[in-house]
């Protein structure tokens, strides 16, 4: 198959204003195996059941696996850079690796077709699961994160998402995959909020309001910007991402749920390393002193072509 006739999952599908986090493990034992390969192959299907409904909605709905899991649903070759979640940092100030062989990313408008897509697959995936995470996540007015911050702002645009997001030749039997990784994060907000404006913009890197990158003389070198701006050979390398505010405020829960899409894991793997170890070592992002992550997991997201071809 020529590499432009393979369909890739709705990786960057347009931004939305809801979405749901499904991560779940996977039981022991062939027929819960059968189960998930199954739900592989209708997922396109339910997809377009549920969002025909509302045809404005954007619905979509992408699958992605953990390195655990991958071999035995669906034996070799295995995508070439899918390994455990790497950990860094340590203390309080760690990325830590959470179980979970299987996720769900699933978007759209209105929480409505989210809520009622992941019904269905938890459904069809019955008794073959478990699932040991789940979010429902926001958009916060103007794009912004829970914390205050216009969040997504520096993604690739249009032309050079692909780029960024999807295996090419590297790895041909993968190519038009990608890599996924999550985490949720907790904001201690009474902290945040004690901060002044002008102590948050330099810790994001960012002016707040206007959402204007700091000029470069004022920007200092742990931002969150500066530390997770990457470059190689002169050139940028860039990740996708579709962060959603989630909580409960009766609770006293803020979260940030970060997700990432890139080609390979090790550019979002050197940016936690540069968050959470600090470049260099104990510079390390600011952030981490109101916000802590509860879990991580690194998924492979095979393309429509594979999943369909499960079915046969
Ligand atoms: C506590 C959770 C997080 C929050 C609230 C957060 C928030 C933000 C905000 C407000 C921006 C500036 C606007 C933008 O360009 O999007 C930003 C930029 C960025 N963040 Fe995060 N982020 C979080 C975690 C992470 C993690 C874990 C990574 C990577 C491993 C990451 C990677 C990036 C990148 C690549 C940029 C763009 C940098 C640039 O090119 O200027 N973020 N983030």
């Amino acid at each position: 198959m020529d590499v432009q006739d393979i369909e890739s999952q709705s990786v960057d599908s347009p931004v939305t204003r809801s979405a749901i986090f499904l991560v779940a493990t996977l039981h022991p034992g062939e027929p819960a195996r059968e189960q998930v390969r199954a739900l592989c192959g209708d997922l396109g299907g339910l997809v377009r059941s549920v969002g025909k409904r509302v045809p404005t909605g954007n619905l979509s709905c992408v699958i992605g696996f953990a390195a655990a899991a991958w071999e035995g649903l669906f034996g070799a070759p295995r995508p070439a850079s899918l390994h455990a979640f790497r950990e860094f940092g340590s203390g309080q100030r760690k990325a830590l690796a959470t179980p979970g062989d299987i996720l769900l990313h699933i978007r759209a408008e209105h929480m409505d077709l989210c809520f009622e897509l992941a019904a269905l697959v938890i459904k069809r995936l019955g008794a073959a699961v478990t699932v040991v995470d789940e979010v429902q996540g926001f958009r916060y007015f103007d794009m912004r994160s829970i914390i205050g911050f216009v969040d997504g702002t520096e993604n690739p645009g249009p032309r050079e998402v692909a780029k960024f997001t999807l295996v090419g030749e590297e790895d041909a039997n993968f190519a038009g995959g990608s890599y996924v990784l999550v985490q949720k994060y907790l904001h201690d907000m009474t902290g945040w909020e004690a901060l002044s404006t002008v102590e948050q913009e330099h810790i994001i890197g960012r002016t707040k309001l206007s959402d204007i990158e700091l000029d470069a003389a004022i920007k200092p070198s742990c931002s969150h910007s500066s530390l997770t701006t990457l470059e190689e050979g002169g050139q940028e390398i860039k990740i996708l991402r579709d962060n959603m505010p989630f909580g409960r405020p009766g609770a006293g829960e803020f979260g940030t749920y970060f997700i990432g899409y890139a080609r390979s894991p090790a550019p979002i793997e050197q940016m936690l390393e540069n968050m959470f170890v600090g470049k260099p070592v104990g510079n390390y992002d600011r952030l981490l002193d109101y916000s802590r992550a509860v879990t991580g997991g690194l998924f492979f997201v095979p393309t429509v072509d594979f999943l369909e071809g499960l079915e046969d």
